[in-house]
C-alpha cells in the first residue's frame, strides 16, 4: 500500500515535470534532412503540437559556420525552454496552436566536428577542391541569392569562398531544397551566428532595404524587454556587404522575416566564448527569438493572442536596443 502511493507520487512527478523518457515524443521529432559532404547524417527537429490544423512553419538553423560554438548550443538551449515551458507558458502555447518550429541545430557537422577536433577556428564546410589542395566552401556564400557577386572569393583558400556554384554544397542544397519546398508556409527564417551582437536583416548584397523593412525592425522591437544590446538593421548597412547569404536567399524566394543573429560578444572573445557566458548568451536570445515569434503569430494569426501575464518567461531580462536605423 505504501509502496503504491510511492510509486504512484513518483509517476505524479514524473508527469509534472515532464521528466518521464519519450514524454516529449508527441511534441518533437527527429527528421532527416541530408547527407553531409563526409557524409554524415543531418537531422531537423520539428515542435509540433498534433492538431488537425494546418499551420505555418517557423525555421531556424544554427552551427552554419564552424567555430562558432554558442550557436549549436543556443538551439539547444531554445529547444529546451519550449520543452519546459509549453505547457504553461500562454505565449508558447498560443504560437504552437498555429505555428510548428523546425530547428537544425547544426547545419555544417563536418566544420563542426573539424573545428572540435583539429582546428578551433575552422569555419567553412569540408569538401574538397582543386584535387583535394583546398578546403572548404563557406556555406553562407552559397545560396542562390545573387550568388557570387559580392564579398565573397572565388578562391578555395579563402575563408568566404563561395563554392563552385550556388548550392554547390550539399548541406547547402539540403535546407535549401527543404525550405524551397515548404516555402508558402514558412513565415520566418532565423539562422544563429557569432559574434558582434547584431540582429541583421535583409539585405547583404544591396544597400536595399527589403520591401517589409519596418515589420522587420518591429518584430524585434515589440513591446517586450529582452536582449542584451543587439544592434538590429540591414547587413549591409551595418556589417558588411556579402552574397549568398541563406538570409537573403529566404528572403527572395518570399519568406517575410528573415534575420541572421549574431550573438555574443563584441570581440572582447569573439568565437571563444567563455563557458559563465553561455547561459546568460542564450537567455537573452531565447527572449529575442520568442518576440519575432509572437509577432508573427499574431500578425498572421490576429485572433490568437493571449493575455500577457507578467512572471513569465521573459521577466527579468532587461533589453537595450540600439537603432541604427531608424
Ligand atoms: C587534377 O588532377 C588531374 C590529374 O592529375 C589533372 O589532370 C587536373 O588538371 C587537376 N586539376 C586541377 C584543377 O588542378
Ligand atoms: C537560382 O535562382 C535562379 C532564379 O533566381 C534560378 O533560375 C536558378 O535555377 C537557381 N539555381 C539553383 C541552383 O537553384
Ligand atoms: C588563392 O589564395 C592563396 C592564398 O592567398 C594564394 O596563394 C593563391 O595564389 C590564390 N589562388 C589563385 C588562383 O588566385
Ligand atoms: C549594454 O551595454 C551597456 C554599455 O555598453 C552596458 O552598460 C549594459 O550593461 C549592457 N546591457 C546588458 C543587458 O548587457
Ligand atoms: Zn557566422
Amino acid at each position: 500500500m505504501h509502496l503504491a502511493i510511492v510509486l504512484l507520487w513518483t509517476l505524479f512527478i514524473l508527469v509534472e515535470h515532464d521528466l518521464f523518457p519519450h514524454s516529449n515524443s508527441e511534441l518533437v521529432t527527429q527528421h532527416y534532412l541530408g547527407m553531409t559532404y563526409e557524409n554524415r547524417p543531418m537531422y531537423y527537429l520539428k515542435i509540433s503540437q498534433p492538431s488537425n490544423k494546418a499551420k505555418k512553419i517557423i525555421w531556424m538553423d544554427c552551427g552554419i559556420h564552424a567555430r562558432e560554438w554558442i550557436s549549436p548550443a543556443f538551439c539547444q538551449w531554445f529547444v529546451k525552454e519550449i520543452l519546459q515551458n509549453y505547457k504553461t507558458d500562454p505565449k508558447i502555447k498560443s504560437f504552437l496552436q498555429n505555428l510548428d518550429i523546425y530547428i537544425l541545430p547544426v547545419l555544417n557537422i563536418d566544420g563542426y566536428i573539424y573545428s572540435w577536433t583539429t582546428e578551433r577556428l575552422w569555419r567553412k564546410s569540408r569538401s574538397a577542391h582543386i584535387n583535394g589542395t583546398c578546403f572548404g566552401t563557406d556555406l553562407n556564400r552559397n545560396f542562390n541569392g545573387s550568388w557570387g557577386s559580392i564579398g565573397v572569393s572565388h578562391n578555395c583558400s579563402s575563408l568566404i569562398f563561395c563554392g563552385t556554384g550556388p548550392e554547390s554544397e550539399p548541406e547547402t542544397k539540403a535546407v535549401a531544397r527543404f525550405i524551397e519546398k515548404r516555402k508558402s508556409d514558412v513565415l520566418c527564417f532565423l539562422t544563429i551566428h557569432s559574434y558582434g551582437q547584431y540582429i541583421l536583416t535583409p539585405y547583404g548584397y544591396k544597400t536595399d532595404l527589403a520591401s517589409n523593412h519596418q515589420d522587420l525592425k518591429a518584430a524585434v522591437a515589440l513591446k517586450e524587454k529582452h536582449g542584451t544590446n543587439f544592434t538590429v538593421g540591414p547587413t549591409s548597412l551595418i556589417l558588411y556587404k556579402n552574397s549568398g547569404s541563406s538570409r537573403d536567399w529566404a528572403h527572395m524566394i518570399g519568406i517575410p522575416f528573415s534575420y541572421t543573429f549574431e550573438l555574443r560578444d563584441k570581440g572582447a572573445y569573439g568565437f571563444i566564448l567563455p563557458p559563465d557566458q553561455i547561459q546568460p548568451t542564450c537567455e537573452e536570445t531565447t527572449a529575442a527569438v520568442m518576440t519575432i515569434i509572437e509577432y508573427v503569430n499574431q500578425k498572421h494569426f490576429p485572433n490568437s493572442a493571449v493575455a500577457v501575464t507578467s512572471g513569465s518567461l521573459w521577466l527579468g531580462l532587461s533589453v537595450l536596443f540600439t537603432w541604427t536605423l531608424s
